[in-house]
């Protein structure tokens, strides 16, 4: 999604009074410190408005974020998202600094799944190549053969040429591929905590009560429910869907940040929004990030002999 200068404004007209009065300095704050510092901030489209449209130099999808964040010219990155995204960046810029505002920032899929279980798959499956979704700890990546996003996982499933692949640590989102796919999918059991909770049930009732709705659902809703959706995709489709198309109502089945912050660049199309809080996104404030940038804290390393196995997996993604 594109930065967009006047959503700010946007932002300010809509927000209560005392809400806008609370975020104002810190924003200010951050600006300075960003300057100061020769710092950029990377949020991803789950982060909540005034962070999203108020401090945010890059946003995006996890596709997005991982390839700008491979041509970064600041000193410092702080990344507004998870600890896998954060690990991410940091592999992709190993001489730069790269701070998270929370460290406890993790995700359910990431913690479903650890190296020993991918090198137990790998033997129960001799020769089958591993897909990594990027939403996984930089140990997992490194005994993994390339990663994927939700973006782009066909197309990494395809490009390997291969019959038959293991794909984690996201049950759904390998069954959603599978669907689209000839090439044999090997699952892990792995769920995103906040996609998981949404059913069939109801997107029926969401057509029932508004009738017409787009009905958008991310790739880590059960197949079942993207099955009865009107298009499936990363948050970055969902965006660009929006933009594109201008549907006069719209829902998007994930988390719920992202209604809010592309329904600000959309004010004609009227946002329907049972949404999904991710409870690991929204330890990310705008006090935090700037405690990080005025304390330069919580930098993300990541193991060297780690580090080179699981940055050839996400840039043998990149050079797809
Ligand atoms: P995207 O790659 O679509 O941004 O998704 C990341 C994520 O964590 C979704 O829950
Ligand atoms: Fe992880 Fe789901 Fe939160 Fe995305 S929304 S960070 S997949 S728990």
């Amino acid at each position: 999604m594109a930065i967009e200068p006047h959503a700010l404004d946007r932002l300010r007209d809509l927000l209560p009074p005392p809400d806008w009065a609370l975020f104002e300095p810190e924003i200010a704050a951050i600006a300075e410190l960003k300057r100061r510092r020769k710092a950029v901030v990377l949020a991803h489209n789950y982060q909540t408005p005034e962070i999203f449209h108020g401090v945010a130099d890059v946003v995006g999808d996890s596709l997005h974020l991982a390839r700008v964040a491979a041509g970064l010219e600041a000193e410092v990155i702080v990344m507004a998202g998870v600890h896998f995204m954060a690990e991410t960046v940091k592999l992709l810029n190993p001489r730069r600094r790269v701070l998270m505002p929370d460290l406890e920032a993790g995700c359910s899929l990431a913690s479903s799944i650890t190296p020993e279980d991918v090198l137990a798959l790998k033997a129960a499956h001799p020769g089958v190549p591993v897909v990594t979704y990027v939403n996984t700890s930089a140990a997992v990546k490194a005994v993994s053969d390339i990663c994927c996003t939700s973006g782009n996982a066909r197309a990494v499933v395809e490009s390997l040429g291969v019959p038959r692949v293991l794909m984690l640590p996201d049950e759904y989102l390998a069954r959603n591929v599978a669907r689209e796919t000839h090439v044999e999918i090997i699952a892990w059991n792995g769920h995103c905590e906040v996609h998981e909770r949404f059913t069939p049930a109801d997107i029926a009732e969401l057509r029932e009560t508004y009738p017409g709705v787009t009905v958008l659902a991310h790739p880590e809703c059960p197949p079942e429910v993207v099955a009865v959706a009107d298009l499936s995709g990363s948050t970055a489709v969902m965006a660009n869907y929006v933009a594109a198309h201008k549907p006069a109502r719209v829902v998007l089945l994930t988390e719920c940040s992202m209604s809010d912050n592309v329904a600000l660049l959309h004010p004609d199309t009227d946002f329907v929004r049972p949404c999904n809080l991710c409870p690991h996104m929204k330890r990310i404030t705008l006090k935090a990030i700037r405690a990080a940038l005025e304390e330069d804290r919580h930098e993300v390393t990541v193991d060297p002999a780690i580090a080179v196995p699981a940055r050839r997996s996400i840039e043998r993604m990149l050079a797809l």
